[in-house]
């Protein structure tokens, strides 16, 4: 009880004092520290311009991007200067649409280019792609894609609604809800974290940062805090502690199921972004040499191979297809549409000679 106590009235310093201290909203672990502060809990100049973030009423932390509207941060990571952002509305497609970087500090990092289409309700999509349900209504179905051939497919059949460019990794359209990686240049903390030391302000109030030792709380009340953050530190190891052994135990009793159901998971929904991405993929040369002997079409869209287009082949039975089109198939089932064999079966052995 008294370590809970002292718990919050640590919390309760960190916001409400008029020094930089590090703080963070109440239902959230993320650390607020410059070039970020929190607009009614740190002064002015303990962030930078453009840093400023708020509390939700339920305790997350957001960062306010105008025209979008609010954001949740997921994580900040000063050292390499990234921000991880997400909607508090479930509904991140939406914001995309209308994200706007121009007047922030914020760049996108990795971005890939998404269609959006508007479509009939009637309209069923040759391929099976999931509609995204919080844009849509009964009377229209918006889809998003990032691939030609579905782009493709939308662009005879509904009204294009925007091409976005979305920061994300990948090219499959779930990746439209992971969350949004942004980064910035400036302020340049980066350098400052990495040999740990913080940033601050310098002190004539331009623009100017500096790295200091200080952590902006040697001032006064340095010995509070870090008696408090002794004991936070060692209540989250406490509970640290009993999260790893609960996890153990729990782990012991579920692991006999859990190779079965992963493996029923993975062949009744198709494969994931990262073991698609692992498959062997080359660009075409002008002869169309394919690891297997081939028509030169490629058996899902049935349109003839051409030079430079890339083809990606099935490590177990090395059968070729475009890029795209297997990319969106394994999405949807781990099967080679061609011999219909698991890509996940272990490839036949090679006995030695
Ligand atoms: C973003 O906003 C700026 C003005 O703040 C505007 O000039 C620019 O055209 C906008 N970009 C897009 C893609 O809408
Ligand atoms: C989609 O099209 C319908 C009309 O066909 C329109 O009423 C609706 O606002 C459009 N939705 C979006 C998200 O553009
Ligand atoms: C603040 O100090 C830096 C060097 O420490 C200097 O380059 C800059 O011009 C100063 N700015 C103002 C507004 O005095």
């Amino acid at each position: 009880m008294i370590l809970l106590l002292l718990f919050f009235s640590f919390f309760n310093l960190a916001t409400t004092s008029e020094l930089c201290f590090d703080s963070h909203c109440t239902g959230d672990y993320q650390t607020i520290r410059f070039p970020f502060r929190i607009v009614n809990g740190q002064p002015k100049s303990c962030g930078y311009p453009g840093f400023d973030l708020s509390c939700h009423p339920t305790g997350e932390t957001l960062l306010h991007l105008p025209p979008s509207g609010d954001f949740i941060v997921q994580n900040i990571d000063y050292m390499h200067q990234e921000i991880r952002i997400n909607d508090p509305d479930n509904c991140l497609p939406k914001k995309i649409l209308s994200l706007n970087l121009s007047g922030s500090p914020f760049v996108k990092k990795n971005s890939q280019s998404f269609a959006f289409y508007n479509c009939s309700s009637s309209y069923m999509p040759y391929w099976y792609i999931d509609p995204i349900y919080c844009l849509s209504s009964l009377s229209y179905t918006v889809y998003a894609s990032s691939s030609p051939l579905l782009i493709n497919m939308f662009e005879s059949n509904c009204v294009m609604i925007k091409t976005v460019s979305v920061p994300s990794l990948s090219s499959y359209s779930s990746k439209l809800w992971d969350d949004l990686l942004l980064k910035w240049k400036n302020p340049d903390c980066g350098r400052c974290e990495s040999i740990g030391q913080r940033c601050e302000l310098k002190s004539n109030s331009s623009n100017g940062i500096q790295c200091t030792n200080s952590q902006g709380r040697s001032r006064v009340g340095a010995n509070v805090v870090s008696i408090a953050m002794g004991v936070v530190a060692a209540v989250i190891c406490f509970l640290g502690l009993l999260c790893c052994l609960c996890f153990k135990i729990n782990f012991r009793r579920t692991r006999s199921n859990s190779s079965n159901i992963a493996h029923w998971i993975v062949s009744s929904q198709g494969l994931n972004g990262l073991t698609i991405d692992s498959y062997p993929k080359f660009v075409l040369d002008e002869s169309l040499s394919l690891p297997k002997p081939n028509n030169n079409v490629c058996p899902i869209c049935l349109a003839q191979y051409r030079p430079k287009e890339i083809v990606k082949s099935i490590p177990n039975c090395q059968h070729c297809f475009h890029e795209c089109c297997i990319d969106e198939w394994l999405r949807l089932k781990a099967s080679c549409p061609v011999c219909r064999k698991s890509p996940l079966e272990a490839p036949p052995s090679n006995p030695p000679a």
